[in-house]
Protein backbone atom coordinates (compact mmCIF):
# COMPACT_ATOMS: atom_id res chain seq x y z
CA UNK A 1 0.00 0.00 0.00
CA UNK A 2 1.46 3.38 -1.10
CA UNK A 3 -0.01 5.94 0.87
CA UNK A 4 1.04 9.96 -0.18
CA UNK A 5 1.12 12.11 3.29
CA UNK A 6 -0.06 15.41 3.07
CA UNK A 7 -0.22 17.67 6.32
CA UNK A 8 -3.64 16.64 6.70
CA UNK A 9 -3.46 12.41 6.55
CA UNK A 10 -0.17 13.29 9.20
CA UNK A 11 -2.72 15.16 11.76
CA UNK A 12 -5.10 12.32 11.73
CA UNK A 13 -2.89 9.52 11.69
CA UNK A 14 -1.52 11.43 15.11
CA UNK A 15 -4.58 12.37 16.78
CA UNK A 16 -5.89 8.62 16.29
CA UNK A 17 -2.83 6.96 17.22
CA UNK A 18 -2.68 9.15 20.55
CA UNK A 19 -5.89 8.51 21.47
CA UNK A 20 -5.68 4.40 21.00
CA UNK A 21 -2.00 4.85 22.68
CA UNK A 22 -4.07 6.03 25.91
CA UNK A 23 -5.42 2.43 25.75
CA UNK A 24 -2.73 0.29 25.49
CA UNK A 25 0.62 -0.95 27.70
CA UNK A 26 2.58 -2.29 24.70
CA UNK A 27 3.64 -0.78 21.14
CA UNK A 28 4.85 -3.18 18.92
CA UNK A 29 6.79 -1.03 16.64
CA UNK A 30 7.63 -3.34 13.00
CA UNK A 31 10.49 -2.15 11.19
CA UNK A 32 11.89 -3.10 8.04
CA UNK A 33 15.24 -5.12 8.93
CA UNK A 34 17.41 -3.62 5.10
CA UNK A 35 16.39 -0.21 6.61
CA UNK A 36 15.45 -0.52 9.89
CA UNK A 37 16.03 3.82 10.80
CA UNK A 38 14.45 4.58 7.48
CA UNK A 39 11.85 2.48 7.89
CA UNK A 40 10.25 4.43 11.64
CA UNK A 41 8.22 7.30 12.02
CA UNK A 42 10.17 10.31 13.33
CA UNK A 43 7.48 10.68 15.92
CA UNK A 44 7.28 7.64 17.39
CA UNK A 45 9.18 7.89 20.79
CA UNK A 46 7.24 10.66 21.64
CA UNK A 47 4.25 9.11 20.44
CA UNK A 48 4.73 6.22 22.59
CA UNK A 49 5.99 7.93 25.64
CA UNK A 50 5.90 6.17 28.78
CA UNK A 51 5.01 2.60 27.20
CA UNK A 52 6.60 -0.54 27.33
CA UNK A 53 8.12 -0.34 23.91
CA UNK A 54 8.94 -3.36 21.39
CA UNK A 55 10.36 -3.33 18.05
CA UNK A 56 10.18 -6.38 15.04
CA UNK A 57 12.68 -6.14 12.67
CA UNK A 58 10.58 -7.46 10.29
CA UNK A 59 11.31 -9.04 6.73
CA UNK A 60 14.68 -10.15 8.49
CA UNK A 61 14.54 -12.84 6.11
CA UNK A 62 15.81 -10.41 3.16
CA UNK A 63 18.19 -8.62 5.62
CA UNK A 64 21.97 -8.99 5.90
CA UNK A 65 21.94 -11.62 8.95
CA UNK A 66 25.70 -9.89 10.43
CA UNK A 67 23.71 -6.36 10.49
CA UNK A 68 20.55 -7.84 12.13
CA UNK A 69 22.28 -8.51 15.19
CA UNK A 70 23.98 -5.71 15.22
CA UNK A 71 20.82 -3.78 14.91
CA UNK A 72 19.47 -5.67 17.73
CA UNK A 73 22.01 -4.81 19.32
CA UNK A 74 21.38 -1.31 18.90
CA UNK A 75 17.51 -1.29 19.59
CA UNK A 76 18.29 -3.46 23.02
CA UNK A 77 20.33 -0.66 24.37
CA UNK A 78 17.95 1.81 23.98
CA UNK A 79 16.00 -0.21 26.27
CA UNK A 80 13.89 -1.39 23.46
CA UNK A 81 13.21 -4.96 23.10
CA UNK A 82 13.45 -6.79 20.01
CA UNK A 83 12.98 -9.85 17.67
CA UNK A 84 13.74 -10.81 14.32
CA UNK A 85 11.18 -12.24 12.24
CA UNK A 86 9.53 -13.02 8.92
CA UNK A 87 5.76 -12.27 9.85
CA UNK A 88 5.00 -14.75 6.86
CA UNK A 89 6.30 -17.44 8.86
CA UNK A 90 5.26 -18.46 12.21
CA UNK A 91 8.18 -20.44 13.25
CA UNK A 92 9.88 -17.22 13.63
CA UNK A 93 6.80 -15.62 15.72
CA UNK A 94 7.38 -18.24 18.48
CA UNK A 95 9.65 -15.68 20.52
CA UNK A 96 7.44 -12.98 20.44
CA UNK A 97 5.05 -14.04 23.29
CA UNK A 98 7.87 -14.11 25.76
CA UNK A 99 9.40 -11.36 24.77
CA UNK A 100 5.88 -8.84 25.22
CA UNK A 101 6.02 -10.24 29.10
CA UNK A 102 9.91 -9.24 29.53
CA UNK A 103 9.00 -5.96 28.10
CA UNK A 104 6.13 -5.75 30.14
CA UNK A 105 7.99 -6.61 33.46
CA UNK A 106 7.03 -3.49 35.48
CA UNK A 107 3.51 -3.44 34.33
CA UNK A 108 2.69 -6.94 35.51
CA UNK A 109 4.77 -5.83 39.22
CA UNK A 110 2.77 -3.00 39.44
CA UNK A 111 -0.17 -4.89 38.82
CA UNK A 112 0.81 -7.78 41.59
CA UNK A 113 1.38 -5.36 44.20
CA UNK A 114 -2.03 -3.41 43.75
CA UNK A 115 -3.47 -7.41 43.85
CA UNK A 116 -4.55 -6.92 40.58
CA UNK A 117 -3.61 -10.40 38.56
CA UNK A 118 -3.91 -11.78 35.63
CA UNK A 119 -5.07 -8.36 33.05
CA UNK A 120 -4.09 -8.95 30.08
CA UNK A 121 -1.57 -6.89 28.21
CA UNK A 122 -2.76 -4.50 25.66
CA UNK A 123 -0.66 -3.97 22.74
CA UNK A 124 -0.68 -2.22 19.40
CA UNK A 125 1.06 -2.87 15.80
CA UNK A 126 2.39 0.62 14.52
CA UNK A 127 4.36 0.91 11.82
CA UNK A 128 4.95 3.06 8.25
CA UNK A 129 3.16 1.49 5.35
CA UNK A 130 3.70 -2.00 3.79
CA UNK A 131 6.42 -2.87 6.30
CA UNK A 132 4.43 -5.77 7.18
CA UNK A 133 1.96 -4.65 9.52
CA UNK A 134 -0.98 -6.60 8.56
CA UNK A 135 1.11 -10.36 7.64
CA UNK A 136 2.06 -9.97 11.11
CA UNK A 137 -1.43 -9.65 12.70
CA UNK A 138 -2.55 -12.14 10.70
CA UNK A 139 0.32 -14.68 10.96
CA UNK A 140 0.41 -13.26 15.02
CA UNK A 141 -3.21 -13.35 16.21
CA UNK A 142 -3.92 -16.74 13.68
CA UNK A 143 -7.22 -18.09 13.72
CA UNK A 144 -7.75 -19.61 17.45
CA UNK A 145 -8.57 -15.52 18.39
CA UNK A 146 -11.46 -14.26 19.13
CA UNK A 147 -12.54 -10.60 18.67
CA UNK A 148 -14.08 -9.32 22.25
CA UNK A 149 -16.13 -6.29 20.69
CA UNK A 150 -15.84 -2.70 20.93
CA UNK A 151 -14.88 -1.25 23.88
CA UNK A 152 -15.14 2.72 24.76
CA UNK A 153 -12.98 4.69 23.22
CA UNK A 154 -11.45 2.72 20.54
CA UNK A 155 -11.47 3.99 17.52
CA UNK A 156 -14.87 3.26 15.36
CA UNK A 157 -14.51 0.54 14.03
CA UNK A 158 -10.96 -1.02 15.80
CA UNK A 159 -12.05 -4.02 18.38
CA UNK A 160 -9.08 -5.87 20.57
CA UNK A 161 -8.50 -9.61 19.55
CA UNK A 162 -7.73 -12.15 22.66
CA UNK A 163 -4.55 -13.72 21.55
CA UNK A 164 -4.60 -15.55 25.13
CA UNK A 165 -5.42 -15.19 29.10
CA UNK A 166 -2.37 -12.51 28.75
CA UNK A 167 -2.17 -10.53 25.99
CA UNK A 168 -5.20 -8.44 23.57
CA UNK A 169 -4.29 -7.01 19.99
CA UNK A 170 -5.88 -3.64 18.98
CA UNK A 171 -7.12 -5.00 15.68
CA UNK A 172 -6.18 -2.40 13.30
CA UNK A 173 -2.88 -1.63 12.81
CA UNK A 174 -1.36 2.15 13.51
CA UNK A 175 -0.32 3.38 10.37
CA UNK A 176 2.33 6.24 10.32
CA UNK A 177 4.77 8.18 7.98
CA UNK A 178 7.81 7.65 7.19
CA UNK A 179 10.74 10.35 7.48
CA UNK A 180 10.48 13.05 4.66
CA UNK A 181 13.26 15.77 5.32
CA UNK A 182 16.33 13.43 4.44
CA UNK A 183 16.96 12.47 0.73
CA UNK A 184 18.87 9.36 1.73
CA UNK A 185 15.78 7.61 3.17
CA UNK A 186 13.82 8.04 0.48
CA UNK A 187 15.79 6.66 -1.74
CA UNK A 188 15.93 3.55 0.30
CA UNK A 189 12.12 3.53 0.74
CA UNK A 190 11.76 3.31 -2.70
CA UNK A 191 14.59 0.97 -3.36
CA UNK A 192 12.96 -1.62 -1.08
CA UNK A 193 9.65 -0.69 -2.55
CA UNK A 194 8.28 0.55 0.57
CA UNK A 195 7.14 3.95 -1.71
CA UNK A 196 6.39 5.00 -4.67
CA UNK A 197 8.60 4.67 -7.63
CA UNK A 198 7.70 7.79 -8.73
CA UNK A 199 10.29 9.56 -6.55
CA UNK A 200 13.18 9.43 -8.82
CA UNK A 201 12.75 7.40 -12.33
CA UNK A 202 13.76 3.70 -11.89
CA UNK A 203 16.50 4.06 -14.40
CA UNK A 204 18.21 6.20 -11.88
CA UNK A 205 16.97 4.36 -8.96
CA UNK A 206 18.01 1.27 -10.80
CA UNK A 207 21.78 2.81 -10.76
CA UNK A 208 21.56 3.89 -6.76
CA UNK A 209 20.66 0.19 -6.41
CA UNK A 210 24.18 -0.99 -8.71
CA UNK A 211 26.34 1.59 -6.68
CA UNK A 212 25.34 0.46 -3.16
CA UNK A 213 25.97 -2.97 -4.63
CA UNK A 214 28.98 -2.41 -5.62
CA UNK A 215 30.28 -0.49 -2.46
CA UNK A 216 28.26 -2.64 0.04
CA UNK A 217 28.18 -6.10 -1.19
CA UNK A 218 30.87 -6.49 -4.30
CA UNK A 219 30.42 -9.64 -6.34
CA UNK A 220 26.67 -9.81 -5.93
CA UNK A 221 25.67 -8.81 -9.55
CA UNK A 222 28.49 -10.97 -11.05
CA UNK A 223 27.03 -14.31 -9.26
CA UNK A 224 23.49 -12.70 -10.05
CA UNK A 225 23.94 -12.00 -14.27
CA UNK A 226 27.36 -13.43 -14.73
CA UNK A 227 29.25 -9.39 -15.20
CA UNK A 228 31.62 -8.24 -14.72
CA UNK A 229 31.25 -5.00 -13.06
CA UNK A 230 34.79 -3.73 -11.44
CA UNK A 231 35.61 -0.66 -13.42
CA UNK A 232 31.47 0.09 -14.91
CA UNK A 233 29.65 3.07 -14.51
CA UNK A 234 26.18 1.84 -13.33
CA UNK A 235 24.81 3.30 -17.10
CA UNK A 236 26.88 0.23 -18.41
CA UNK A 237 26.40 -2.33 -16.09
CA UNK A 238 22.37 -1.73 -16.31
CA UNK A 239 23.42 -1.99 -20.38
CA UNK A 240 25.13 -5.66 -19.79
CA UNK A 241 22.18 -6.34 -17.46
CA UNK A 242 20.03 -5.76 -20.65
CA UNK A 243 21.82 -7.43 -23.35
CA UNK A 244 22.52 -10.46 -20.21
CA UNK A 245 18.69 -10.80 -19.99
CA UNK A 246 17.54 -10.00 -23.80
CA UNK A 247 16.03 -7.08 -22.80
CA UNK A 248 15.49 -5.61 -26.36
CA UNK A 249 13.71 -3.16 -28.20
CA UNK A 250 11.53 -3.84 -31.29
CA UNK A 251 14.71 -3.11 -33.05
CA UNK A 252 16.74 -5.10 -31.32
CA UNK A 253 17.93 -1.81 -29.06
CA UNK A 254 19.01 -2.79 -25.48
CA UNK A 255 15.68 -1.90 -23.53
CA UNK A 256 17.50 0.02 -19.85
CA UNK A 257 14.23 0.29 -18.36
CA UNK A 258 13.71 -2.85 -18.23
CA UNK A 259 16.92 -4.14 -17.08
CA UNK A 260 16.01 -1.54 -14.74
CA UNK A 261 12.68 -2.77 -13.67
CA UNK A 262 13.92 -6.63 -13.57
CA UNK A 263 17.06 -6.04 -11.36
CA UNK A 264 14.85 -3.43 -8.62
CA UNK A 265 12.48 -6.47 -8.81
CA UNK A 266 15.23 -9.10 -8.07
CA UNK A 267 16.73 -7.13 -5.30
CA UNK A 268 13.09 -6.52 -3.81
CA UNK A 269 12.65 -10.01 -3.92
CA UNK A 270 16.13 -11.33 -2.27
CA UNK A 271 17.40 -12.72 -5.86
CA UNK A 272 20.72 -10.53 -4.98
CA UNK A 273 21.08 -11.70 -1.37
CA UNK A 274 20.55 -10.59 1.76
CA UNK A 275 21.18 -6.81 2.07
CA UNK A 276 20.85 -4.41 4.39
CA UNK A 277 21.06 -0.86 3.32
CA UNK A 278 22.39 0.69 6.39
CA UNK A 279 23.85 0.34 9.82
CA UNK A 280 24.09 1.42 13.14
CA UNK A 281 26.44 4.72 14.06
CA UNK A 282 26.24 5.13 10.12
P1 LIG B 1 1.50 -3.35 5.90
O1 LIG B 1 0.27 -3.97 6.49
O2 LIG B 1 2.46 -2.89 6.93
O3 LIG B 1 1.24 -2.28 4.88
O4 LIG B 1 2.29 -4.51 5.09
P2 LIG B 1 1.76 -5.93 4.57
O5 LIG B 1 1.47 -6.85 5.71
O6 LIG B 1 0.69 -5.70 3.58
O7 LIG B 1 3.08 -6.48 3.84
C1 LIG B 1 3.64 -5.81 2.71
C2 LIG B 1 4.37 -6.82 1.84
O8 LIG B 1 5.49 -7.35 2.54
C3 LIG B 1 3.55 -8.03 1.43
O9 LIG B 1 4.01 -8.42 0.14
C4 LIG B 1 3.97 -9.09 2.42
O10 LIG B 1 3.78 -10.42 1.95
C5 LIG B 1 5.44 -8.78 2.54
N1 LIG B 1 6.01 -9.22 3.83
C6 LIG B 1 5.52 -8.97 5.07
N2 LIG B 1 6.34 -9.47 6.01
C7 LIG B 1 7.38 -10.03 5.35
C8 LIG B 1 8.58 -10.69 5.79
O11 LIG B 1 8.89 -10.83 6.98
N3 LIG B 1 9.43 -11.14 4.80
C9 LIG B 1 9.17 -10.96 3.48
N4 LIG B 1 10.07 -11.42 2.61
N5 LIG B 1 8.04 -10.34 3.04
C10 LIG B 1 7.18 -9.88 3.96
P3 LIG B 1 3.21 -8.08 -1.17
O12 LIG B 1 4.04 -8.54 -2.29
O13 LIG B 1 2.78 -6.65 -1.13
O14 LIG B 1 1.93 -8.89 -1.02
P4 LIG B 1 1.79 -10.49 -1.22
O15 LIG B 1 1.97 -10.65 -2.70
O16 LIG B 1 2.83 -11.17 -0.42
O17 LIG B 1 0.41 -10.74 -0.75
Amino acid sequence: MNIQWYPGHMTKAKRAMKEDIKLIDLVIELVDARVPLSSRNPDIDSLAAGKARMVLLNKSDLADERLNAQWAAWFEAKGIHVVKIDARNKGTLKQVQGVVQQACRDKIERDRKRGILNRPIRTMVVGIPNVGKSTFINSFAGKACAKTGNKPGVTKGNQWIRLNKTLELLDTPGILWPRFDDQSVGLKLALIGSINDQILNKDELAGQCIRILKEQYPGTLLKRFDLETEDKEPAAILEDIARARSCLMKGGELDVARASALLLDDFRAGKLGRVTLEQPGE
